[in-house]
């Protein structure tokens, strides 16, 4: 079947990738077209393993197009997906709908066939709706559906998590909208992956649940980390304790220096700002978002309280120090800088006087512009030479087996700080560190 993507950002573009290698003739549409022309010339816009390759693969086979022209990318598609951003909007933490509602009018304008359209996008609760009235008051003569199918990939993994789901969502009103989204996933349903068919609501309310119930998850075992250094406990073994349990599960249980990225920041404070709509509070999310944001500037003041402690304390006994930071990346095997705690981190280390150089494998050209106190560098090395402290932010396998001995060389004092508990406490300790992690007393 035919299928267009509007939309070739992360999710647009792995998508419509994926259902290229199904089998079905994809036209990926941005109005972005510098984007376009990479893609064009097999340049990706973004950093996600694999992608590149099954992108080239299925252009090569004829299955997968790029285009800025919307009315003829969405000719004779029987599924046009809308996978445009949903920014936080400024201000007041609203979804800024703007663009899927232009998405939704250019569509109503140019439908030159009966179709499904399908809102990929994270959208709050009653998207769907207004989707709608838009197509309808287009005065399309073609017969249409809106869905609500969302998508739960995860960065760095995006491919397997596109082709391997957990589950599917759709929410349809309509037979007809099923009836297409079936044969949309057929290959899927192949693989057993389970479908869920809801209501559109629904389906738009399980998209921001999942990801508040995982950033719950994440902030809650940071809580008990903090906990656990207080009280001498091990995070790590509370983790494997609590999560052997079914029915807490052993995933999103690692300790860290909070969430980031693209979707959990920005879902969180648009369910808050649903909830506050509809007078239906969800207070559990509330106090999550103010912890988490809390905790990426504490996780600064840690680094500076190693430094303290080595040099005698005091607050001009850090000023000037340097630190490197392994690691700006919200999480690795991205490029995405996207509320990414090493923002709020460096930002801390500056506020105390603190030089700070930092090396990420994939983040760097993004990251310099958000930091522009930080120095970059080309290794971990070179931001170690000199170092009076190391933190290491982002688990970039590259970090998993630093040389301790030119570490220690380069350095000016043996201090590690591993905010993602990526090394064991006694081998640092016996490599001649001062070391310090998350929730390990
Ligand atoms: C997330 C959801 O997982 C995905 O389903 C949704 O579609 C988009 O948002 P993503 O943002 O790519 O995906 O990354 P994820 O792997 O979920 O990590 C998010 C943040 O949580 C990262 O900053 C990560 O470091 C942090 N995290 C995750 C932890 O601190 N501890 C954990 O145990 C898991």
């Amino acid at each position: 079947m035919k299928i267009a993507m509007v939309g070739s950002g992360y999710v647009g573009l792995v998508s419509g990738a994926c259902f290229a290698d199904f089998g079905h003739d994809v036209v990926c549409i941005d109005k972005d077209q510098s984007k376009i022309d990479a893609l064009h010339q097999g340049i990706m816009p973004i950093y996600e393993p694999g992608l590149a390759e099954l992108v080239g693969t299925n252009v090569k086979a004829g299955r997968l197009s790029f285009t800025t022209d919307l009315a003829k990318g969405i000719e004779g598609a029987q599924a046009i997906f809308i996978a445009v951003g949903t920014p936080s909007r400024r201000g007041d933490g609203h979804a800024d709908l703007t663009f899927v509602y232009a998405v939704a009018e250019e569509v109503g304008a140019s439908l030159s066939n009966d179709a499904v359209i399908v809102t990929k996008s994270t959208v709050p609760v009653g998207t769907g709706d207004e989707v709608e009235r838009i197509l309808e008051a287009s005065g399309t003569a073609h017969k249409f559906a809106v869905v609500s199918n969302p998508e739960f990939l995860r960065e760095g993994a995006a491919i397997g998590d596109f082709k391997r789901p957990d589950r599917i969502v759709i929410g349809s009103e309509s037979e007809f909208g099923r009836e297409v989204m079936r044969e949309v996933y057929r290959p899927l349903f192949l693989n057993e992956s389970p479908i869920l068919f809801t209501s559109r609501r629904s389906a738009e309310l399980i998209k921001y649940a999942a990801n508040a119930f995982l950033a719950t998850k994440i902030t809650f075992i940071n809580e008990m980390a903090d906990l656990c250094e207080k009280v001498g406990a091990n995070v790590q073994d509370v983790s494997r304790g609590i999560g052997s349990d079914n029915r807490i599960g052993p995933k999103f249980l690692h300790a860290g220096p909070g969430y980031g990225g693209s979707c959990f920041p920005k879902d969180t404070l648009a369910l808050l700002k649903t909830a506050e709509d509809y007078e239906s509070p969800v207070r559990i999310v509330e106090a999550v978002v103010k912890t988490n944001e809390t905790r990426k500037r504490a996780m600064g003041r840690k680094v500076v309280d190693a430094l303290a402690k080595h040099y005698g304390g005091g607050p001009d006994a850090v000023r000037g120090k340097k630190v490197a930071l392994l690691g700006l990346t919200f999480k690795p095997n991205t490029d995405d800088m996207r509320d990414s705690p090493a923002i709020a981190i460096a930002q801390t280390l500056h506020d105390a006087g603190v030089v700070v150089a930092a090396y990420d494998p994939e983040g760097m050209d993004i990251a310099a512009p958000l930091m522009p106190e930080v120095t970059m560098t080309d290794d971990p090395y070179q931001a170690i030479e000199g170092a009076d402290a190391i933190a290491i932010v982002t688990e970039w396998d590259v970090f998993r087996a630093l040389d301790f001995s030119r570490v220690k060389d380069l350095a000016n004092a043996p201090i590690l700080v591993d905010l993602r508990n990526i090394y064991d406490p006694e081998d640092v300790r016996a490599a001649g560190f001062e070391y310090s992690s998350i929730g390990r007393a």
